[in-house]
């Protein structure tokens, strides 16, 4: 079965090699950003005749927190033929994705760059994912644009009808491809760095000369339009936005032992490990970056980061250090020293907007960093509801984590659609 898979799969490569040269022709003789074609692009906006069952509801109450649009959107949520009627199941992409142009067509997604100043600025996206092909292609219309470059890793372990219609959505894209070598993720275990890592030198290895590398996983989504990440990212002047901090007392273990990963969980085996191959501390941060493309060369090449990842192949969450304590490191591109003064946490970086449960309370509450989750909680991280959007928006972050579609599609629905009016009233 394995075999077989793999065999198919390779298959599946061939024919994304070969539709990728079918689409990237045209692409090429594109001449790229044209004032005249965009001013026609008012049928780019999202609108209600786009047949989702989610239109019923009222997303400019919902994104002004009125009670009654927040309420109704709640009713829905829970109602089961409700969110069974948005559910889209993973076979479908293989049909629809059939004929690539009436997929795009009917999707809507963009197919020129929306200003020369984007156009101008090119982003690098790695995409990890494994389930869920629903979110993967809300997210991916949601951050498409013609002038950036993506990869897509898929676990390895991923389900073949996952996998198929992830390939089968790449393939319509000249500039997404699939990672060339995926890995067997474990869930707080060296390999889903290493997914990234792969990722990160096929976009390295690219002909695009793209300024800022982003990583997202399948249940993000964006919190700004491209123009505003672009703006964001140019007035960073080449510095990385990471969060990094003292890795706290009570994680330490995650560093200090060696972990070995066993029947696909990670385990401690009680041994302590050397010291790491660096003269500053670990510190603490998360597995969501915004780097500069000269972060990315220093990850590829410089050797006390090379030693650093190796000597880190057996700590436990390996992701939410080593980012954290590259980013302080003297002479990596875009770095800060490694003074507390520059200490970072992930609600100042931009990143990547999470709530935490325990975090979550009152303005009154000294323990509170933010408002309560409207959604629901997954391994204490807040998968947000409509109900958050109001707050959401006023944030800093370009990117929010967790959406989930099957549990809160409206939140997803009325973001995609106030992100898309954003991104075509920027033209005027
Ligand atoms: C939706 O909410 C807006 C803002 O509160 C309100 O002005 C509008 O009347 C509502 N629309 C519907 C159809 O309820
Ligand atoms: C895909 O298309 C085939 C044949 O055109 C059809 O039999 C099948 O039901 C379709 N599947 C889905 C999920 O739409
Ligand atoms: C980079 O890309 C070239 C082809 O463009 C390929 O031959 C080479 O093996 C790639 N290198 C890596 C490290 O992937």
């Amino acid at each position: 079965m394995r075999l077989l898979k793999q065999g198919m799969f390779l298959l599946m490569v061939t024919i994304a090699l070969g539709s990728l040269w079918i689409f990237y022709l045209p692409t090429c003789s594109n001449p790229g950003w044209n004032p005249s074609s965009v001013l026609s692009y008012s049928w780019l906006e999202y609108t209600d005749s786009d047949d989702s069952p989610e239109k019923v509801c009222n997303c400019s109450g919902i994104l002004q927190g009125e009670r009654e649009a927040l309420e109704q959107a709640k009713l829905l949520t829970i109602t089961k033929d409700f969110t069974d009627s948005v559910h889209i199941p993973d076979e479908h992409y293989m049909n629809a994705t059939e004929d690539c142009s009436a997929f795009k067509l009917r999707r809507k997604y963009l197919t020129s760059p929306l200003s020369q100043e984007e156009e101008d600025f090119p982003l690098a996206y790695s995409m990890v994912v494994h389930h869920k092909v629903q979110n993967f292609e809300r997210l991916l219309r949601a951050i498409y644009t013609p002038q950036n470059i993506y990869c897509v890793h898929v676990d390895k372990n991923a389900k073949s009808s996952f996998l198929f219609a992830i390939l089968e959505i790449t393939t319509c894209f000249p500039n997404i491809f699939m990672v060339t070598q995926p890995v067997d993720v474990v869930y707080a275990a060296w390999p889903r760095v290493q997914a990234d890592l792969n990722c990160m030198a096929d976009l390295y290895n690219s002909s695009t000369k793209w300024k800022y590398f982003i990583n997202l996983c399948g249940q993000d989504f964006p919190l700004k339009t491209n123009l505003e990440i672009v703006r964001t990212l140019r007035s960073l002047s080449g510095r990385n936005s990471i969060n990094s901090e003292e890795m706290p007392a009570g994680l330490m273990r995650r560093v200090r032992n060696a972990h070995k990963i066993i029947d696909g969980r990670i385990q401690d085996t009680g041994k302590a490990k050397e010291p790491p191959p660096i003269n500053i501390p670990i510190m603490f941060g998360s597995a969501y970056i915004v780097v500069s493309r000269g972060f990315i060369r220093s990850v590829m090449e410089d050797s006390r980061v090379l030693a650093l990842m190796e000597w880190g192949k057996d700590t436990y969450s390996p992701d939410e250090f080593l980012w954290a304590t590259i980013e302080r490191m003297i002479g990596v591109p875009g770095s800060r020293r490694n003074h507390r003064k520059y200490d970072m946490s992930d609600l100042n970086a931009i990143a990547r907007l999470v709530k935490w449960q325990g975090l979550e309370g009152s303005q009154d509450s000294l323990d509170s960093a933010y408002p309560e989750c409207h959604g629901s909680h997954v391994r204490e991280v807040c998968i947000y509801g409509a109900g958050d959007l109001k707050w959401m928006l006023k944030q800093h972050h370009l990117f929010a984590n967790k959406f989930d579609i099957d549990t809160d599609p409206i939140a997803v629905y009325c973001l995609e659609k106030y992100l898309r009016k954003r991104a075509l009233s920027e033209l005027q």
